[in-house]
């Protein structure tokens, strides 16, 4: 009945497989890249038509189903003098059986599969392309039968109904086949997944205006909420369903954090190293590298921390690692206390990449080998074949290539060195990623471009970073926050507007002014008198008390241990006189 009624004239019939046919290769392309992706990760598709181009083989598939359709048609309507109406059901069986049996054949030899592979991906394409025609079907039957049966003034009303329908549910479609944590898993996929599942809804709709269009006029609302409502089910019935085409070690290690979630809580860390001399290594002080930090990172987040060479930056670092023994303070990675030995499952969280990749690169090591050894030793993936394609997909992710897998770290250039650190850094899904000063080694076009690498990879898996740099251009580029750190203690926090636009805290004010002073060894060349003090023994009270320049400096500076002060929301500095607020110092 319902293919009854939807049957146009041959001439629509031929508009809709010519259509569908146009429709079918946009959506094979997505769903070849999404099966490529989770086989064997080749380059990305190009539209290309040498022969056995992935774009060739599509077009022989599909010109395969138009000419045979076509055919269909003429046959059915021209040839086969029989009662068509009686005999429709069967024909259209027989055209999809037909089609099947044919694609499923072409698909085996063109794409090189086995007969179950392929008639799965046919049957899929198939239903996908019946619905499709349906739909356009429908389309054109309204706008031939439907709109004559109505009153000439309620025709602007019904169309503009009708369009306003199907663009909800289409946009509602799209919106909820984009949305969530998980999707970037099947990124490929969506166009696929938003455009099945826009159908039904739309089919719906359709159906409703074709069989009774002024019922439809009094019922929109509840018409439409209909067809949302049908069209989310079968959006998240797809997106379940292609999450769980993944294989199981991605989904299950791949981990994308929801922005905003908290991910790391330093709370007044301390890390002092020990002074040792004489045979016995008596300790006769301390270097007091850092001397009481706090401050958070959220998911997608990036935290810059800035400040001199020797201000302890990097000892955060190590301490987050666990690299160096804390004194004291909690580091908390995702509100939980992390443990004194770190186990797999956290070093596996938490990430470093260093400034000299010369450093962190084996010499010996081919890069396949430098990526694999923590999927082997962190993920215990051991399969030889699962290793390359996972390292291939990484290499991928950092805009490297296929033919780099096999050489050696010498024969790369720095940036692509440090692409590499960084495709070992994301090996594990990690979700901290600290990088201390990672672009200092760097020209300045490959710098940006390394922090361009970092932001995208960033906006996809919501990474935290905690960038640690010296050089105030690359945490403008790249930081949300940023904290100013002096002699083990951090000074100013403070989003990145609030730090450059109203920088409060004195040292902050001079580290800023600074900023065009940066010399060739890359050292913070200073606008302030004296040397930074010893970390063995800081000055007492504010560290910054000897090379403090501000009215607001006075005798307690001296003795009081600075405390926090609220300069507006989410921006801090820590000072022992309220008064330095009011100062409008600039260089
Ligand atoms: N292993 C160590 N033993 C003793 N002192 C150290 C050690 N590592 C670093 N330091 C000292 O701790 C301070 C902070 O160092 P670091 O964290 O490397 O600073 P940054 O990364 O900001 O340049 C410096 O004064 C440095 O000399
Ligand atoms: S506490 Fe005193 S010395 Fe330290 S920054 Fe504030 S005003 Fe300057
Ligand atoms: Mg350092």
């Amino acid at each position: 009945m319902l293919l009854q009624s939807i049957r146009n004239e041959p001439w629509i019939q031929i508009i809709v497989v010519l259509a569908v046919f146009i429709i079918g290769i946009v959506l094979q392309k997505s769903y070849n890249k999404y099966i490529q992706r989770l086989e064997t990760y080749t380059n990305s598709f190009s539209l290309t038509l040498r022969k056995n181009s992935p774009f060739m083989k599509l077009i022989i598939l599909n010109l395969t189903w138009l000419i045979f359709n076509l055919l269909g048609i003429f046959v059915s309507f021209f040839l086969l003098n029989f009662d068509f109406f009686y005999m429709l059901n069967i024909i259209d069986i027989l055209m999809i059986i037909a089609n099947i049996i044919i694609g499923t054949l072409l698909y085996m030899k063109l794409y090189n599969k086995d007969l179950k592979n392929a008639l799965i991906t046919i049957s899929i394409i198939q239903v996908i392309l019946s619905g499709i025609s349906i739909f356009l079907n429908l389309l054109f039957k309204i706008f031939r039968t439907s709109l004559f049966s109505l009153p000439e003034e309620l025709i602007i009303i019904y169309l503009l109904e009708y369009f306003m329908g199907v663009l909800l549910t289409i946009s509602i479609t799209v919106f909820v086949t984009k949305y969530g944590s998980k999707i970037q898993l099947v990124y490929d996929a969506t166009d696929l997944i938003g455009l099945t599942a826009a159908i039904p809804g739309l089919i719906y709709i359709s159906l409703n205006f074709l069989i009774s269009p002024t019922d439809v006029y009094y019922d929109i609302f509840q018409i439409i909420l209909t067809s949302w409502i049908i069209s989310i089910c079968v959006t998240i019935i797809l997106k379940q369903a292609s999450y769980r085409t993944i294989p199981r070690y991605d989904i299950k290690e791949m981990k994308v954090l929801e922005k905003g979630e908290a991910l790391l809580d330093i709370e007044d860390l301390k890390v002092h190293y020990p002074l040792l001399k004489g045979i016995l290594r008596k300790q006769i002080g301390a270097v007091k590298a850092v001397d009481g930090v706090s401050f958070n990172i959220k998911a997608g987040e990036t935290v810059g921390l800035v400040g001199e060479s020797g201000c302890g930056k990097t000892t955060v670092a190590l301490a987050i690692l666990g690299l160096v023994e804390k004194n004291s303070g909690d580091i908390l990675l995702k509100k939980e206390l992390l443990p004194k030995d770190y186990s797999r499952i956290i070093r596996k969280s938490i990430q470093i990449v260093f400034q000299d990749p010369d450093a962190s690169l084996n010499p010996q090591s081919k890069v396949v080998d430098i990526i694999a050894e923590p999927l082997k030793n962190i993920l215990g993936i051991t399969n030889k074949i699962k290793l390359r394609k996972r390292v291939l997909r990484l290499l991928e992710e950092v805009s490297l290539k296929k033919e780099h897998l096999d050489r050696y770290p010498h024969e790369f250039s720095g940036g692509q060195k440090q692409r590499i650190i960084i495709a070992r850094a994301l090996a594990c899904n990690p979700e901290l990623i600290i990088l201390d000063e990672p672009t200092s080694a760097l020209d300045v076009s490959v710098q940006a471009q390394i922090l361009n690498l970092l932001r995208d990879l960033q906006r996809t898996y919501n990474y935290g970073f905690l960038f640690i740099t010296h050089d105030l251009s690359v945490v403008h580029h790249i930081a949300d926050r940023i904290a100013v750190m002096y002699l083990g203690k951090i000074v100013e926090i403070g989003n990145k507007t609030q730090i450059f636009s109203n920088p409060t805290h004195p040292y902050t004010k001079a580290l800023l002014a600074s900023r065009s002073e940066v010399s060739d060894d890359q050292e913070i060349t200073f606008v302030l008198s004296g040397e930074v003090p010893s970390p063995i023994a800081p000055p007492p009270g504010c560290s910054f008390h000897p090379r403090c320049y501000t009215k607001s400096y006075n005798d307690l500076c001296k003795e009081d241990t600075p405390h926090k002060i609220e300069v507006e929301e989410g921006h801090y500095i820590w000072c022992v006189n309220e008064e330095v607020l009011k100062d409008e110092f600039v260089f």
